[in-house]
């Protein structure tokens, strides 16, 4: 054993004193180098060890034998969800001293949104519009990751979400391909780094690959069928741009999609990722979906299982030992080649000499946690992500003079809760809660407190009475509701959305009181909010905020700072029009306002043909509540003034589009400015709008600024079923704060 390993470390050490003084190696050419000689020493045993994940289920030393001698043989390539530090060490230790050729283990971890510090769930940070801020958590994140021990997140997720019933929907980036693809490009940079092997990196991981968020009724696990153009133009765009950014791995998902499941889908896989895009870092399943395979009835055994995964072109199997158990069968049968099984190991020890472990595979442990810096981050995403629907009778700043402020709601004070799903490092003794951050900012002896309710679910009014007393002893009600965070995520996704238990109740009752009222819903799932319009004067939509979710509230209720946040998903009015998205197709009967007559204001006997024969519901319509891209600010801003530096443009000209935006309000913010376009006549129909482009433009009172957005041929193709393609036409082009941007010009390509 000892001589292998000498061997190893020879031949690394020959490679590099080779490459060392010959600049003409490039840092790709000496990983290559590595990991071929690593291969060749390796049994079939070793290499099909690389491709086995296994999740470590006792957290408390001593390592179980069992795993030990696991990790000893080199029958182990990575670890999942290990959650003290002291036993990542034990594990690395084993591996990288204990095994025959050394191979240090990725440490995977589910660091979705914030290790120690935990930021909003991701929808909400899509909601700040903001990808420099998204790429600044995810450093910070992958700092405090590292210096633990883990290595490789399973993040970001990218899955297009076009369904709030859909309880993922909060992982992910909301409706939009190119707001997910920005907020995408933006988390592997943050988490990635430039350099791997850096202490403050973490390999990241693009996923669910591909169409997960298309579960049908959005019931999560569903099935999804997307038509090519669909799938092209929409859910494998963020992919496309996450493997353009060099994202160390990948992870096939749990649906069907069209039929064949994601993790044995050598069309997607193999054809798309691998060989068109060129992906050259490995694809990992998701949580024993190679096992599912059996289980969608899309396998038949183990043994069946195993080949289509690997013949799909998945390199690692996260958790169901299908791998371990038949892979080496498989070859001795002939059914595969060793050359999948080398391509496969080849994609993980590259990540892995990539990230440095075998020069050190042992916690940095120098950086700090829950930094002042942190702290300052997760602050701002709080302040950037919440997201402002209504402010009626200028209720909102509040004023700091108010003398009595009533704090209600079984979110008010819930410090596990308002870190959202996903928080496997996240401590509730770090989260400063809205009652804690307010009493911190009035003085205890300002603030009536009163749950009202003793959690989201309550069905029990008992607290009712305290509640009301207390808005009913106060100047101005502060309502925060919403729901625990087990509420939202993975495998809860739900059929009504409106608020859970007595909520809807308690809302009412206060309502009655008629007091200047604020309701903040924290979350990560779209409720029905229309109701909650009439009976508060203002509405924040808090996405499960994190660590520090209190400081950023107050900032934003008492006028520190303005709202900024955009909606990245569509608000329905009820579920009855789900989905509902923005950038839909127009139909052959595109409604309008003139074309709905409203069910109750139908005569009786009405003509059948009297009410318009155009897309709507007659009891709700066709518009949503709050349109994509939506939120509102302390002040006001008018666009204007859109220019073209062409209105005719080849397919080889870039265009520049320009517009004035001023902010005509009293207080200083932040507009995120948006580009969309429309193309009008394509030959598969295009989308009514398309975002483009976005930007954060902050303004004082009064001033007006520029802002000015490039266009590329490139952002006018799309794929029309058989190829991507860009046809000449027209094109309509707006600039605006919202999907209903009005403010339009037109150009030609030729
Ligand atoms: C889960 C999720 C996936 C997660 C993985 C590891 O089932 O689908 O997003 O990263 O398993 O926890």
């Amino acid at each position: 054993m000892r001589k292998t390993k000498l061997h190893i470390i020879f031949i690394f050490g020959i490679i590099m004193a080779f490459a060392c003084d010959s600049s003409k190696f490039s840092k790709e050419m000496i990983t290559e180098l590595k990991v071929d000689s690593l291969l060749q020493e390796m049994t079939i045993e070793e290499k099909i060890g690389q491709m086995n994940q296994l999740m470590n289920f006792v957290d408390s030393m001593p390592l179980d034998p069992y795993f030990y001698d696991l990790i000893k043989q080199g029958k182990v390539g990575s670890a999942i969800n290990v959650f003290s530090p002291e036993m990542i060490q034990e594990m690395q230790r084993i591996a990288f001293e204990e095994s025959r050729l050394g191979i240090p283990l990725l440490i995977g971890r589910d660091v979705i949104h914030g290790y120690r510090t935990i930021f909003p769930v991701n929808i909400g940070l899509a909601a700040t519009f903001n990808p420099e801020l998204v790429m600044e958590t995810a450093q910070i994140a992958a700092m405090e990751a590292r210096s633990e021990g883990v290595n490789w997140t399973f993040a970001p997720m990218m899955d297009i979400s076009r369904d709030p019933r859909w309880g993922r929907m909060v992982e992910s980036s909301g409706e939009d391909p190119y707001l997910t693809e920005q907020i995408a490009i933006a988390s592997v940079r943050g988490f990635q780094g430039n350099d791997l092997s850096n202490k403050n990196s973490i390999a990241a991981t693009a996923k669910h690959y591909v169409g997960y968020g298309a579960a049908i009724g959005g019931r999560d696990y569903n099935t999804t069928l997307i038509p090519e153009t669909e799938l092209r133009n929409i859910y494998l765009k963020p992919f496309k741009a996450a493997v353009q950014e060099n994202v160390a791995s990948i992870m096939s998902g749990f649906n069907e999609l069209n039929g064949v499941p994601t993790s044995g889908n050598v069309y997607t896989i193999r054809n798309i990722l691998k060989s068109e895009w060129g992906f050259k870092g490995f694809v990992v399943s998701d949580w024993a979906s190679i096992k599912n395979l059996q289980v969608h009835g899309y396998a038949k055994d183990s043994l069946d299982a195993a080949q289509k995964a690997i013949q799909a072109g998945v390199d690692m199997d996260m958790c169901s030992n299908y791998y371990s158990e038949n892979l080496k069968q498989l070859i001795e049968q002939g059914i595969i080649e060793e050359e999948l099984i080398d391509d496969a190991v080849r994609r993980i020890l590259t990540v892995k000499v990539e990230l440095g472990l075998f020069e050190n595979p042992y916690a940095t442990s120098e950086n700090e946690l829950l930094t002042e810096k942190a702290l300052d981050v997760a602050k701002k995403a709080v302040i950037q992500s919440t997201v402002l629907l209504q402010n009626k009778n200028d209720v909102l700043p509040l004023s700091k003079n108010n003398k009595k402020v009533a704090v209600i709601g079984p979110l008010a004070n819930a410090p596990y809760e308002q870190m959202g799903t996903w928080v496997f490092d996240g401590n509730e003794e770090n989260s400063v809660t809205p009652l804690a951050a307010i009493q911190e900012y009035l003085g205890a002896d300002r603030v009536n407190y009163a749950p009202g309710l003793e959690i989201s679910r309550s069905l029990d009014k008992k607290g009712f009475n305290k509640a009301i007393n207390a808005a009913r002893n106060s100047d101005v009600v502060l309502l925060f509701m919403g729901d625990e965070s087990i509420l939202t995520g993975e495998a809860h996704s739900r059929a009504m959305l409106t608020l859970p238990g007595s909520q809807n109740e308690l809302i009412h009752a206060i309502s009655q009181l008629g007091k200047p009222t604020v309701l903040v819903i924290m979350t990560g799932v779209i409720h029905m909010v229309e109701p909650y319009l009439k009976e508060v004067d203002a509405l924040f939509y808090g996405w499960h905020p994190g660590t520090m979710g209190g400081p950023g509230y107050v900032d934003l209720l008492f006028g520190l700072e303005s709202p900024s946040a955009k909606l990245p998903m569509t608000f329905p009015r009820t579920e009855g029009q789900i989905p509902i998205y923005y950038n839909h197709n127009r139909t052959g009967h595109p409604p309008s306002d003139e074309s709905w007559v409203k069910m109750y204001d139908i005569p009786v006997k009405a003509w059948q043909t009297s009410l318009g024969n155009t897309s709507h519901y007659l009891d709700f319509g066709f518009e949503p509540l709050f349109e994509f891209g939506f939120g509102l600010s302390y002040t006001e801003f008018n666009y204007s003034d859109i220019k073209l530096s062409k209105n005719v443009i080849s397919n080889k000209d870039s265009l520049i589009i320009t517009a004035k935006i001023k902010n005509i309000g009293g207080v200083q913010a932040e507009d995120v400015a948006q580009l969309y376009i429309r193309d009008l006549v394509g030959s598969i129909v295009r989308p009514v709008k398309e975002l483009k482009r976005f930007k954060r433009v902050r303004l004082n009172p009064g001033e007006e600024k520029i802002v000015e957005f490039t266009l590329y041929p490139e952002d006018l193709k799309f794929h029309n079923g058989e190829q991507w393609v860009i046809e000449s036409g027209e094109f309509h082009v707006w600039v605006g704060n919202s999907s209903k941007a009005s403010l339009r010009s037109e150009f030609e390509l030729k």
